[in-house]
């Protein structure tokens, strides 16, 4: 983002990306930051509108880091959410205490006084998270909220525009955080509400234009993200931008109809690179999950770096960025301090072209690295895309090479994306595809006995998956109504040859993941 009003310090909760989220919904624009980076950019004399201090599982007696650089600024409206608010209780002479008893889930608060905040109750349910309280409030604030614990709940400045809030406006269980939040950012600090889609994509296409008259590849799978990327990186690129779609053979049947509209309906310049045999090739015999997601993973990388060199020989076309449609949550997670330095177990190694821009010395252009899915959406139809477009399901990069469990082999290959299609059908047909967040099928190399016909089976099992989250990280499956899942059973084993038995899987994650690889 270029210009962000409210800027929220990251001290590690696990809410913070919440709190931007609810602040952008709001119509404010806003990014989350480190301390260290807010540090030096009040060094460097630029200064937000508004400064959010997001919560932190730390606890504020530990805390060595001095912050008069942001509390000096006088005029600066400053909003402490539960950490946060601990930390204003300490630097402005209030007392905070180690929690005896914490409050954590559910809990009621109510003003005192007279104060109150537009169209809120007097009384709240809200969700606090919290052991330490600031049990002294400073002599230049006033109590406005306490909880029915008898805690200080809610903080606020006499004279500066600097509120600490003990619960967390951002979370859904807080009834009417969002209005708390619209008061502080309004009322307090005087913001203008301006951020919506066209800001979105001013920002988006400003930053694609810094780049200048620079061949630019795009590693394209026809997702949203990359779509609404591509589409929105033409507007400025032109002939500059080539896209480049790897059909690996691992891809599904609604997959070539997509990109086949894709290249007839919209101005982009999208190549087709047929690498069946290359991917099939080299996973030949593979059956270990991780095995297959690397070799995928570098296959794809080989393919491009033979595509970057035929087009420097071929058409001396030399290109000098990828552009890539990473979102927001990508770019959080390196940031927080949650992860930097942690250890993190690898549950699967996602495939992504991350190798690429080290090998080939490409730049990385990544007009959507601020943005969250729903407002790439939002973005995706702002630009004209049509909304079946934006609103597919996520697929793998390894695509049905991790739906395929054992070795991928022609013939599961083609069971797979038979019953693929067909659940896909039905999902249209029945107009229940909005009503998942991934539906698929997965081919399982065991055999079970049947009957067909007259005579006896002993064939493979397909198991259909379908799941409800919101970004992927826990999900739980769909519940669809039993006459649905018939037909869809019905129509696989009559229709799928090779299929007898059909099962739906009822894991959620975790324990399981989404994808059976
Ligand atoms: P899992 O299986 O980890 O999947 O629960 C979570 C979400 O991520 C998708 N997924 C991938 N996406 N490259 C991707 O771009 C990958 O290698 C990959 N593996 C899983 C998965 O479809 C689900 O939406």
């Amino acid at each position: 983002m270029l210009h962000t009003k409210i800027w929220i310090v990251d001290f590690g909760s696990q809410y913070t990306q919440l709190i931007t989220r609810k602040t952008r919904e709001l119509g404010y624009s806003s990014e989350i930051i480190t301390l260290d980076e807010c540090r030096s950019r009040f060094e460097k004399k630029s200064l937000p509108e508004c400064l959010v201090l997001s919560g932190g599982p730390q606890s504020v007696f530990e805390d060595p880091n001095d912050y008069s650089f942001m509390f000096n600024e006088l005029s600066l409206p400053v909003l402490g959410i539960c950490y946060g608010m601990q930390l204003l209780g300490k630097y402005f002479g209030g007392v905070v205490e180690k929690g005896i008893i914490g409050e954590y889930g559910h809990a009621d608060i109510h003003f005192l006084n007279t104060f109150r905040i537009n169209h809120t109750p007097n009384t709240m349910s809200v969700w606090m998270s919290h052991s330490d309280h600031v049990s002294a409030v400073p002599k230049e604030f006033d109590i406005i909220m306490k909880s029915s614990n008898g805690l200080v709940a809610a903080i606020k400045h006499l004279t500066r525009p600097v509120m600490g809030l003990q619960f967390h406006p951002e979370v859904e269980h807080s009834k009417h955080g969002k209005q708390i939040l619209d008061y502080f950012y309004q009322e307090i600090a005087g913001i203008k509400s301006d951020w919506n889609a066209q800001e979105m994509l001013n920002d988006a296409l400003a930053m694609v234009k810094k780049i200048g008259n620079k061949k630019v590849l795009c590693a394209f799978s026809g997702g949203v993200d990359s779509l609404v990327a591509a589409t929105l990186a033409q507007k400025v690129l032109g002939e500059n931008l080539h896209c480049f779609f790897v059909d690996n053979g691992l891809l599904r049947l609604q997959d070539h109809e997509h990109i086949k509209k894709l290249q007839a309906e919209t101005n982009l310049k999208i190549e087709i690179i047929d690498a069946k045999i290359d991917f099939y090739e080299a996973l030949a015999n593979v059956d270990e999950p991780e095995k297959k997601r690397k070799i995928i993973g570098a296959k794809f990388i080989d393919i491009f770096e033979t595509k970057v060199k035929e087009y420097q020989e071929k058409y001396q076309i030399h290109f000098e960025y990828l552009l890539q449609g990473t979102l927001y949550p990508d770019v959080i997670e390196s940031i927080s301090p949650h992860i930097a330095g942690g250890k993190s177990v690898t549950i699967k190694s996602h495939h992504n072209v991350g190798g690429l821009p080290e090998r080939m010395k490409l730049t990385l252009l990544e007009p959507l690295r601020f943005l969250f899915k729903d407002e790439v959406r939002v973005m995706g139809l702002a630009l004209g895309l049509k909304k079946e477009w934006i609103f597919r399901h996520p697929f793998p990069g390894p695509g049905l090479g991790v739906r395929i469990l054992g070795a991928v082999e022609p013939g599961a290959i083609r069971m797979v994306q038979e019953s693929d299609q067909i659940l896909y059908e039905e999902l249209i047909e029945s107009k229940l595809y909005d009503s998942t967040w991934q539906a698929f099928t997965v081919f399982l190399p065991v055999k079970t006995v049947g009957v067909k016909g007259d005579g006896r089976a002993y064939e493979n099992v397909i198991c259909l998956r379908m799941v409800n989250s919101s970004d992927g990280m826990t999900a739980n499956w769909s519940y669809f109504p039993h006459e649905f899942l018939e037909e869809v059973s019905r129509r696989i084993t009559n229709e799928v040859k090779g299929i007898t038995r059909v099962v739906y899987d009822i894991t959620s994650k975790p324990p399981g993941t989404i994808e059976w690889e």
